[in-house]
Formats: C-alpha cells, structure tokens, sequence
C-alpha cells in the first residue's frame, strides 16, 4: 500500500515529512538529481519561489552565514520562459480571466468529442490574429511542427498528388521544432538525436537563409516536396536573422514547385519579433502557422496550428486530436493571450524595447570588439555572440549574470538570448543591459 502524505500549500507543502520551506537550493538540486530524469542541467545554487511583478522573479540562494537555509533575491527574468510568457508573469487579465471561468462561470473539463462553448471563442480569436481560415488546438508547443509534419504529407498524397509514401518535408539545418521523435528526426543536433534512431523518413536538411541550396533542392525532386517546414528566424540556433529578401525567395520557389511553407513560430510568434508574427516582418504569408508557448500566455501549455482551408481541410474525424487540446480552461486561457497581445500592444512594446536593448548591446561591442562578435535580433528576441575564445563562455556569462540579478541562459557555448517579457519596462531593459555590460566587462 501507497504511504503517502500530501499537505498545505506553498511554503508549507509537506510530502510525507518533508516541508518545501525547509529545502535549500541543494536539497532541492539532490531531490532532482536522484528522482528526476536528469534531462536538464539547471543553473547551480538558485531555486526560483514565485513572482514579484510581471518581469522580476524571487529566488532563493544560499544562505552565505548558513543559519538559514536560503536567502531570497530578485531576479530579472531575461528568458521569460523561452518567451511562453511574453505577457508577463501572472498577466492580471489572463489570470482574472482563469479565477472567473473557474470560481464563476464553472468551467467544466470536456473532451472535444462533446461541444463546449468556448471552443468557438477560440477559434474566432484565433483565426483573427493569425489571419488563417482554420486552427486546430493542441497542447504542447512541440505538437505544432508536430502537426504541420502531419498536414503536410496528407496535403501532399491527396492535393498535390505525390505517390504513396514518397512525400519529403524539408527542413533547416540548425533547426529546433522540439523533442518528440518528428522534432528529432528533423534535427541535425547530435545530442538531441544520439541513440534515439531510426529516425523518420522522408526529411531533407538544407542550410537556413541559403535560397541556392533550397533552389536547387526544389529542382531535383520538387515534385516530392509536401512542405518546407522552418522558424522564420532560428531562435534556439541563436536568434538567427536571415537576409531581409530571403522569405520572399521561399514563399516565390514555394509557389513555382507547389511546395508548403510551413512556419514552426512557437518562438517567435504572439509579438516576440516586433510583429505578432515574425513572418509579417518579411511581408510573406505561410501556408500554415505553428504557434506555442506565449499562445498559453505564460499561464498554461497551450498550441495550435492556423493554416489555409486547403491544407487544414485534409483533416478527418480520427485523424487529429488530444484531449486537452482546446478544451475549455486551454481555449479560455488562448483566448485572453491572444486579447492580451493585441490589448497590450505587446509588438509595439517588443520593436520599442527591443530597439533600446540592441543600442545597448550595439555600444558594448564598439567598447569590447575583442569579446563581442556579433548582436542580433528583431524585437526582443535578441542574442550577443561571443568571439571563440575559452575565457568567453555562455554558460559562465548566464552563471554571472545571475550573481548581478539577470536570469538568462546561453543557446551555444559562446552565444547569449536576451528575451525578456514583452511587457518589460525601459528602466529593467536598462538594468539587464548593465548587468551584461558588467560581466563581459570582467572576462
Ligand atoms: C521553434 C520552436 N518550436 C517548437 C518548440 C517546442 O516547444 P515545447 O518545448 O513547448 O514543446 C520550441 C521550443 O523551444 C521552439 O523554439
């Protein structure tokens, strides 16, 4: 029989005898190490407890005089959660909207297999934002590639036409679409896909932004090609910008070889890039659109794929589905994200901010040129690039960063993302800039 004994809140959760309050930063890292799956490499000696204001998080570290087992600090969130929370911590409307349906309205928890009535919210919210004929809910972020592989080789054997088990979707190398076994065969990074073959078939890599190799890719076996699946701008690669000319390229070869443009924009999407979508910053329209993370607005996993009547019309009865997918907290939470990213203005604030953090990020490589190789990024998916040389690392960087109050994380060994919350204030934009200036001032 099971011995186990769950009590109180927060603080004073108790799990058998065991009190959360009581843990210190390294009871809490022995507890994951020994019972947890050991798939993340957390920052040391920090333990994030709960929220101060929208971009300020309260951690615990520890105690340097050792009578206490923690002390708390503020933290700027400068990842925000690999923007799922561009609308800030706790958004007041999302979480006021979450406490009424709950608490008011009595949200019930449904399958899909019964119609409830927030469903349609959702789906007129949206197909608004995106400017797409259809969506289809999921859950986690990942799910989206997940799904336009999918819609891609159905559209593919039954629009297009390609035989039988012979469609391709290609893909970018560098890519991140996730870690399901779609997202991994389309990867090309060793540590993601070591011992987890065989991979799926039917996938070609071609280099981001080069529209010679996608060409000539096209040319050989376009008539395979269901979809070219792609981040409009590489953000765990690195916050990979490509040339302002290259999607206008893709969506044109696209159309000549009746090809897909299928955009991953779980990252840069719901105001990220300075646009609510960052392939209206190259004047293109996808044919469909993977959303996630900040589509849950930092409250819950929320996804979901827009796309054209044509390419979402393949779908069936059977063939598509998951049980919380659209179900009635995760349409209600989708659609205040979505109010909140037009309410708040949240682009504008991310091209605004993100022009302040770039200026800063700019004067710091004209002071250390011998340190930093390169900055970049669009909106507030930003991300400086060390110069290849052992003492500037990433992970020392994010390491420091945290002792001057900044949480970011490297994406490479030498590279840094700055991504804080879409509603960020200019004097934190200042104090992040600071405290980065600082530390590559000390390598
Ligand atoms: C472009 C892109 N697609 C998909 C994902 C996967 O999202 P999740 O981790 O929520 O499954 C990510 C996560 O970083 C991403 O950046």
């Amino acid at each position: 029989m099971t011995n186990l004994n769950i009590q109180g809140y927060g603080d004073n959760l108790t799990i058998n005898n065991i009190r959360l309050g009581d843990l210190s930063p390294s009871d809490h890292e022995n507890i994951e190490n020994e019972k947890g799956g050991r798939n993340y490499k957390p920052l040391e000696n920090v333990v994030v407890s709960h929220v101060q204001d929208s971009s300020t998080l309260i951690c615990r570290k520890p105690s340097e005089n050792g009578v206490k087992a923690f002390i708390e600090e503020e933290l700027i969130d400068g990842l925000c959660c690999y923007s799922a929370v561009n609308q800030g911590q706790l958004n007041q409307t999302i979480v006021e909207a979450v406490v009424t349906h709950l608490t008011k309205e009595k949200l019930p928890t449904v399958p899909r297999s019964i119609r409830h009535k927030y469903m349609s919210a959702f789906l007129l919210a949206a197909t608004g934002i995106t400017g797409m004929d259809r969506v289809v809910p999921k859950v986690a972020g990942v799910e989206a590639p997940e799904l336009m592989f999918k819609l891609s080789r159905r559209w593919g054997y039954e629009v297009k036409g390609i035989p039988e088990n012979e469609a391709i979707v290609v893909a970018a190398k560098g890519n991140f679409h996730g870690r399901t076994m779609t997202a991994v065969s389309l990867s090309d990074d060793p540590d993601a896909r070591n011992n987890f073959g065989p991979f799926l078939p039917g996938i070609e890599l071609v280099p981001f932004n080069d529209i010679d190799a996608l060409k000539t890719l096209f040319e050989q076996r376009g008539d395979k090609i269901a979809s070219f699946l792609v981040e409009p701008i590489q953000g765990e690669a690195g916050v990979i910008v490509p040339s302002d000319n290259y999607w206008k390229e893709v969506r044109s070869l696209c159309d000549d070889h009746n090809v897909l443009l299928a955009m991953d924009e779980v990252q840069t999407g719901f105001g990220r890039t300075g646009a609510n979508f960052a392939h209206e910053l190259f004047e293109v329209k996808p044919d469909l659109i993977g959303c996630g993370k900040a589509a849950g607005g930092g409250i819950l996993p929320v996804s979901f794929v827009a796309g054209k009547d044509e390419v979402i019309g393949v779908l069936t009865p059977g063939s598509e589905g998951s049980t919380f997918g659209g179900y009635p907290l995760g349409a209600v939470v989708g659609i205040y994200a979505i109010k909140v990213l037009v309410d708040e203005k949240l682009a504008d604030n991310a091209r605004i901010r993100g022009s302040q953090l770039m200026s800063h990020f700019e004067n710091m490589q004209a002071d250390f040129p011998d340190k930093i190789k390169e900055v970049r990024g669009k909106g507030l998916l930003t991300a400086f690039e060390m110069q290849n040389s052992p003492h500037l690392d990433g992970h020392h960087v994010s390491v420091e960063l945290l002792k001057n109050g900044v949480y970011a994380k490297e994406t490479h060994r030498s590279t840094v993302r700055i991504a804080p919350a879409l509603t960020i204030e200019a004097w934190q934009i200042d104090n992040i800039a600071e405290a980065i200036y600082d530390v590559i001032k000390g390598l």
